[in-house]
């Protein structure tokens, strides 16, 4: 089968990735690459496959695909550690999961909403003195990393090595990572893993009234997380934790300000949950999950069953979903009073759905909130830049005025 429409290294679609998205969903949405891969990009399938228990989330598991040397090593080095969440399946998902939702009750969320806006106007005060913000930089990066740093009871003192340990790792999320990349997480692993059993440790021996001596105290009937799933689950907290919101702050902020009428109303109606789910539906900072059948499943095109064997993997496009024209009225315009964005994918959907979900709703709602309140004549001084990631998408530099 040709390749002309998911060509993932071409600039144009690392801009821009919604045009490609429809020809795909248009011309084939059970789309079959070059690698073997299956990309989804109909809502429909997108959402099924994520809800199904025919589907597992354990791509090493259960697929042998794609196995360049680096996924080899990879897959040879995470034999011998504990799963994160994300990767299991029920009934260990099941478990697990139920263990660390007490950390994240709504309750427990809207608690942090007076630290987050503290955080948010430390920083907004600082632009106001400039006249300027680089938005990544000076808002979207350190307020979410604060958060979760706090949560967790992290000193920020290493913030520079944090950040790049933690892109590092994310970096390998990407189905497009090189062998070099691989490699350099597994040197990231090793730096962030031992930095991370010192604080847990250190945590465990003086117990006190935050999120990580919650998690080292959890216990259910009996049932505690095991030291190596604590560790996993903090490693994924802290790595989701801020770098999927930088992006959504990033992406949304942007959104706003190419749609200025969108952005009056913003401004004349003030920022929501409603308003943040439109924007995570509009340009999403997650873009694409995968699965892995384990029995054969079939999908219907024009008419046809297409099956797709057990061991290939998945590609759900969150991004393509989100602007299904079936789902979305006029997917490709921004509105905030658009009556369904809630339904979007970009938190997933069925038992791995973001567990952060409030968390980064809520940082959001008051950074970008605050952020076109307090500057009625924000502006963009230059054009954005861009991650160069298909996994998750943002801005990487966004200069704004705000004098
Ligand atoms: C806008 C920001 C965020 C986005 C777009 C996002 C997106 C996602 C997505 C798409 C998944 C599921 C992937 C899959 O189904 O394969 C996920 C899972 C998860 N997210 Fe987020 N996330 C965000 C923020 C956060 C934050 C702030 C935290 C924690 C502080 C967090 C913690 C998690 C965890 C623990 C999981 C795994 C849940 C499970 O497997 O049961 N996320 N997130």
């Amino acid at each position: 089968m040709s390749e002309p429409f998911f060509n993932p290294f071409d600039p144009a679609f690392r801009a821009n990735p919604y045009p490609f998205y429809d020809t795909l969903r248009a011309s084939e949405p059970v789309h079959r690459t070059a690698l073997g891969m299956v990309v989804l990009t109909r809502y429909e399938d997108v959402s099924a496959t994520l809800r199904c228990n025919d589907f597992s989330r354990d791509v090493e598991k259960y697929s042998e695909q794609s196995t360049s040397p680096a996924r080899q090593r990879r897959r040879q080095r995470n034999e011998g550690r504990t799963k994160s969440i994300l990767n299991l399946d029920p009934p260990d998902h099941t478990r697990l999961r139920r263990l660390v939702s007490k950390s994240f009750t709504p309750s427990a969320i809207d608690r942090l909403r007076p630290r987050i806006q503290q955080l948010v106007d430390s920083r907004l005060d600082r632009a106001e003195e400039q006249g300027s913000l680089e938005l990544v930089d000076d808002l979207a990066f350190p307020v979410p990393f604060q958060v979760i740093s706090d949560l967790l009871d992290m000193p920020t003192e290493r913030v520079d090595e944090l950040r790049s340990w933690s892109q590092i790792i994310t970096n390998s999320l990407e189905p497009t990572a090189t062998d070099e990349e691989l490699d350099a997480t597994e040197v990231a692993l090793e730096s962030l893993i031992p930095y991370l059993t010192e604080i847990i440790e250190h945590r465990r021996r003086h117990l006190a009234d935050d999120m990580l001596s919650s998690l080292i105290s959890v216990e259910e009937e009996g049932e505690r997380m095991t030291t190596g799933e604590l560790m996993a689950f903090v490693v994924l907290l802290y790595i989701a934790g801020h770098e999927t919101t930088v992006n959504l702050i990033g992406n949304g902020t942007l959104a706003l300000l190419r749609n200025p009428d969108q952005l009056a109303i913003a401004r004349k109606h003030g920022i929501n949950g409603a308003t943040i789910d439109e924007l995570l539906r509009f340009d999403g900072p997650v873009q694409q999950t995968v699965r892995v059948p384990l029995v054969p499943v079939h999908f219907d095109v024009a008419g046809e069953r297409v099956c797709v064997e057990p061991g290939t993997i998945v590609l759900t496009s969150l991004g393509a979903a989100n602007h299904d024209p079936t789902m979305f009225d006029a997917p490709h315009e921004l509105r905030l009073n658009r009556s369904n964005s809630n339904r979007h994918l970009a938190f997933s959907a069925g038992v791995h759905y973001c567990l952060g979900a409030s968390l980064a709703k809520l940082e959001s709602e008051i950074a970008i909130g605050s952020l076109i309140s307090r500057f009625p004549t924000l502006e963009m001084i230059d054009t954005p830049q861009w991650r160069d990631r298909l996994t998750i998408r943002g801005v990487s530099r966004l200069s704004l005025s705000c004098s």
